[in-house]
């Protein structure tokens, strides 16, 4: 990558996606719950832990691969399906691209602006995010649709109040990008040279349809079309989630799970995987952060189900953490997003590299060969730390 657009760190990533994208895009991404309390604990809650290193004994070369839900993964860190971004216009095939360049999986949101073929074409390694939207019937088809695709997992997430409330001022998604819309942001837009001539070079505006939406035969619906059915529609129950499991029949992630009974249950529906996460802080702000959680829950079902944390990541220590925690790998959002917004593609593989090579140092100075090797002992855990949520007060630590 050019020397001008490199970065060291995701902070000054961040910095340079502020800088480039339109102030309600950027917005959009930073966005969390209400107070913001849960996004900010989520990074934040990385710094009170400690690490304990060994001074002699390293090894020369360390190894960082590992499999999630039946994938060989260079690297402990996936990607985390994020949707209704308008940061890059390649948006989830230039993300699929960098994963696979540096050897990681990829999970797809169903509000991703890319269809899901042109995304798997990018990367095989793609497991297809759903929500609960629009019953068991349209789920199905969808599912269907993905594993056609080659879609190799499934996600469901199902840890969304609804709650637009955020105190800094919700970013407004538009209902289209016609003429009207482009007029109305271009005051924005005009400030971000750049973000405005990757998209007039493509001769489309943003995509605010979610192709992965549509129904048989159909164009993907207007996103706040597809969001409306979605408030509409019933949450799920255990055993909906039980006859998804069923009829998908592969890998399957129930992501969003932070209380240990939560993890029984997802275990006893079947689910191969987890993940530890509050929707990045979007969903019910007060909630702790992921890595406060993880343990009690990688305790409980941690040898029954493969147990993986998302929330907060920013550096390759904070993976190191988690895995010591009993993660056995990680997902990222925004880290990501804005590697995407600050560089495209490859500014994806720096923050993946950004990853690997944080890592790689704290295996070394942990004195490790492996990140299988991880453990609490790597770890100074101050106490009070814990939040071990879903189980009878009696074992709260
Ligand atoms: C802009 C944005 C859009 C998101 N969209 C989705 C989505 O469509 N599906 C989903 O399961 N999670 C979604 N998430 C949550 C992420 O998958 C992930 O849980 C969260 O970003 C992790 O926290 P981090 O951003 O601190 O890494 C979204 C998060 C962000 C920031």
């Amino acid at each position: 990558m050019a020397r001008d657009t490199w970065f060291e760190t995701v902070a000054i990533a961040q910095r340079r996606a502020q800088r480039r994208l339109p102030k309600s895009v950027y917005a959009a991404l930073i966005a969390a719950s209400e107070r913001g309390v849960t996004a900010a604990d989520n990074v934040e809650a990385f710094s009170e832990l400690g690490f304990a290193p060994h001074v002699v004994g390293a090894v020369e070369k360390r190894d960082l691969s590992t499999t999630v839900m039946g994938q060989d993964i260079s690297l402990p860190v996936i990607i985390s399906p994020t949707g209704v971004q308008a940061v890059d216009p390649d948006g989830e095939v230039a993300v699929a691209r960098a994963a696979a360049a540096r050897g990681t999986a990829m999970g797809l949101s169903s509000f991703a602006s890319k269809p899901i073929e042109e995304v798997i074409a990018a990367n095989p390694k793609l497991f297809f995010q759903v929500y609960w939207l629009g019953g068991r019937d349209a789920i199905a088809e969808r599912v269907e649709r993905a594993r056609a695709a080659g879609a190799v997992g499934l996600i469901v997430t199902t840890d969304w109040t609804f709650s637009h409330g955020r105190d800094w001022g919700s970013p407004k998604i538009p209902e289209q990008m016609n003429l009207g819309t482009i007029l109305r942001l271009s005051p924005q837009a005009i400030t971000r040279p750049g973000w405005l001539w990757k998209y007039a070079k493509t001769l489309r505006p943003p995509n605010l349809r979610v192709p992965n939406q549509a129904r048989k035969g159909e164009p993907g619906p207007p996103f706040f079309s597809a969001y409306g059915e979605w408030m509409t529609t019933p949450p799920p129950t255990w055993e909906d989630i039980a006859w998804l499991r069923e009829l998908w029949g592969g890998p399957f992630m129930l992501k969003g799970v932070m209380r240990v009974d939560d993890a029984k249950r997802a275990v006893d529906a079947g689910v191969s995987a987890i993940s530890v996460s509050n929707h990045g802080g979007n969903n019910l702000d007060g909630t702790p952060a992921t890595i406060r959680a993880l343990p009690a829950v990688a305790d409980a079902v941690g040898d029954q189900v493969e147990v993986l944390l998302d929330g907060g990541i920013r550096r390759g220590s904070d993976v190191v953490k988690a895995m010591a925690l009993g993660a056995r790998a990680v997902m990222i959002g925004r880290a990501y997003l804005w590697g995407l917004a600050a560089a495209g593609q490859a500014g994806v593989e720096n923050v993946l590299d950004i990853m690997r090579s944080g890592i790689d140092s704290a295996l070394m100075g942990l004195g490790h060969a492996a990140v299988r090797d991880l453990g609490r002992d790597d770890l100074v855990v101050p106490p009070e730390f814990v939040r071990a949520l879903g189980v009878p007060a009696a074992d709260h630590r």
